[in-house]
């Protein structure tokens, strides 16, 4: 889809990360990016560097979602784009040291980043759903983060990939039920990124991760999962798939 500048786009975990690197880029080819995230301080300084616009919300809380929503299309109008990245990746196992995981963990896991991914996306449907379609009919473009642990989740992440895998079942149904609406719905499914939460760890840790991905062994930069993000709005091909984006990293157990 050509994106007219300062066409409305929505960013879920825009304040750190994968999220950030694509607020950055799509405020670059002058969108005007909607920088949305639970961490209200963190989104301000991120937007006020990037210009981008902040705004909080909880994606795991359905009143903070429909708040949002009502906010973002009463101050910018409504969204051509949808990029959920907010997300949370915290490991436990199902009999652990500490004993059996909490149910409460894996329900976590699943209302941030497969409950909350599809909330954003029914409220930026609704909304494109009501835009005026280009020359091809195009709306909107719907596109959500899965992960490569929704085909081979690591010991410890039975509750992170099912929410994952949760994300990639979804994709192929909402592209076509959003088909007649002209707006197409896919995901991109991560290797392993250089984020905030991958530069904590030790030299050592990164290097052994990045030893096992083929080419290039190295760990992904943000910057290129924003490429592929931007790459999926323009392709107006591109539709109803998920993108594996992981230098040909099948990741082992453990
Ligand atoms: N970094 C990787 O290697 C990698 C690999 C595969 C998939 N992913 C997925 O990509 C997405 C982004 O990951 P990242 O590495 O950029 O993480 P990150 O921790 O750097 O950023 C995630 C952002 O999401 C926000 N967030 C978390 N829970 C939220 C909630 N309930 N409501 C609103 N915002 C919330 C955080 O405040 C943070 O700003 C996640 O869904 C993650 O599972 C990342």
């Amino acid at each position: 889809m050509e994106l007219q500048g300062n066409s409305v786009v929505w960013v879920t975990g825009g304040a750190s990360g994968l999220g950030a690197a694509s607020c950055k880029l799509f405020s670059k080819k002058g969108m005007r990016v909607a920088l949305i995230d639970q961490n209200k301080e963190a989104a301000e300084r991120v937007a006020s560097e990037i210009g981008a616009i902040p705004f909080c919300c909880d994606v795991s809380d359905n009143a903070s979602v429909e708040a949002v929503a009502l906010d973002l299309v009463t101050k910018l109008g409504k969204p051509r784009v949808l990029l959920n990245c907010a997300g949370v990746a915290t490991p436990a196992k199902i009999i652990g040291k500490k004993g059996l995981m909490p149910i409460e963990h894996f329900e976590r896991l699943i209302q941030i980043n497969l409950v909350g991914s599809f909330n954003m996306m029914r409220w930026a449907a609704l909304h494109m759903s009501d835009v005026e379609p280009d020359d091809e009919g195009q709306r909107g473009v719907i596109i959500s983060t899965a992960s490569v642990a929704a085909y081979e989740g690591q010991i410890g992440q039975t509750a992170y990939a099912a929410s994952k895998g949760g994300i990639v079942g979804m994709t192929l149904p909402a592209a076509r039920e959003l088909a007649p609406l002209g707006i197409r719905v896919n995901a991109i499914a991560p290797g392993v990124f250089m984020t905030p939460l991958m530069a904590a760890m030790s030299e050592e840790v990164q290097q052994s991760l990045a030893s096992n991905i083929p080419n290039p062994s190295r760990l992904g930069n943000p910057d290129e999962f924003a490429k592929l993000a931007w790459h999926i709005i323009e392709n107006n091909y591109i539709n109803g798939e998920t993108i594996r984006l992981d230098g040909a990293l099948r990741m082992q157990p453990k």
